[in-house]
């Protein structure tokens, strides 16, 4: 079969190989992917900065946003051939620490948590994967042609869950989320907003184009013209970061109401230099009783509320979401970002 194999810390050493056909063990099953979802992750690896090799090998099957349809499942399983599936990211630590020993592996407290096609597991970005029926999600066969966006939806079913756990510290009941950023994190943010009853508000550069579009399709409010301006417009009792771009992330820790709440999901680039008014940034923390959380990844529980969210959602504007997708011979071109992306995805039947 063919997979998109890397070289992690080597840039450009992204490959498509022919490797041999993976062979379920127990308690696995073999699904044939259909569609990988490529991010700011991947491309982080294909360029060299991030990754890991399974242990005592050079190359790592890249590719974490997966989709495929279950090939063969063990008897006892609740899946069964042809069942729209995906694929966890991330597996807990040896040891293991307690969050993972509760099942709370995106809490890993220890670092030594694995993820598939970034951390020392391969990923799924070949033809056929094989996974263990705990690691699997079926999906709602309706999603057979957006079901490639649950990945990015559990990482933003999560930042919900702990702006809300954060939240219930004390009486909270939120009316306004601002969303810095109309990514797909950005945007399946914004959906998982719609869907609680709020007043969403997406910032983003673009003046035009599918982003602005697909921001208004869901009846939220679109703005491009910066931070202040969005949060005098907006005035947000939450703000869901999902730019990682440094100097917005201060703008937006300054810019909240009291008890005002920023989740932050963008991973940002090391290295760049901002001057912070960090006494301003701490008495203001503390007069209103902000929080700023950061959040990472998703745990089973995650992946079922990410799985009712797009059964739930509008198959249409989801597919507004993938706004390129090519054959796995494309990789090349689906690891260049394009301002006007949203989600590129490799179709890894073609
Ligand atoms: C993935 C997460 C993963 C993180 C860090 C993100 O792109 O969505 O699942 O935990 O990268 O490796």
């Amino acid at each position: 079969m063919r997979a998109l194999t890397v070289q992690p810390l080597k840039a450009g050493s992204a490959e498509v190989l022919e490797v041999p056909d993976p062979e379920p063990g127990s308690g696995e099953m073999l699904v044939e992917g259909l569609a990988l979802g490529i991010c700011g992750t991947d491309r982080e690896i294909a360029a060299g900065e991030y990754g890991w090799a399974p242990p005592g090998r050079d190359r790592l099957v890249l590719g974490h946003e997966s989709l495929g349809r279950v090939h063969t499942a063990p008897p006892d399983s609740s899946f069964a051939p042809g069942d729209l599936v995906v694929g966890v990211v991330r597996r807990p630590d040896p040891v293991p620490c307690g969050a993972c020993a509760h099942g709370e592996f995106d809490m890993c407290r220890n670092g030594r948590y694995t993820e598939r096609g970034i951390k020392e597991i391969d990923g799924y970005g070949s033809e056929l994967w094989t996974v263990d029926t705990g690691y699997a999600v079926k999906l709602d066969p309706r999603l057979a042609a957006v079901g490639v966006l649950m990945e990015p939806a559990t990482v933003v079913a999560k930042a919900w869950e702990q702006i809300e756990k954060v939240g219930a510290r004390s009486w909270f009941q939120p009316e306004r989320v601002l969303v810095t950023g109309a990514g797909p994190i950005g945007l399946l943010a914004a959906l998982l907003g719609a869907q609680r009853g709020l007043e969403v508000h997406v910032l983003d550069l673009a003046t035009d184009g599918p982003k602005p579009e697909a921001v208004r399709a869901l009846g939220a409010q679109y703005h491009s013209s910066g931070i202040d301006d969005a949060t005098a417009r907006a005035e947000p009792d939450v703000i869901l970061e999902a730019t990682g771009v440094s100097p917005l992330v201060f703008e937006a820790m300054a810019s909240t109401a009291s008890y005002g709440i920023v989740c932050l999901t963008g991973v940002s680039p090391v290295g760049r230099k901002i001057s912070v008014d960090v006494g301003a940034a701490n008495r203001d923390m503390v007069l209103e009783n902000d929080v700023v959380v950061g959040s990472v990844n998703a745990n089973l529980s995650h992946y079922a509320a990410a799985a009712d969210a797009l059964a739930k959602a509008d198959i249409g504007w989801l597919s507004r979401l993938i706004t390129r997708r090519l054959p796995l011979d494309s990789f090349a071109e689906a690891l260049e970002a394009r301002s006007d992306d949203i989600k590129v995805v490799l179709d890894l039947t073609a």
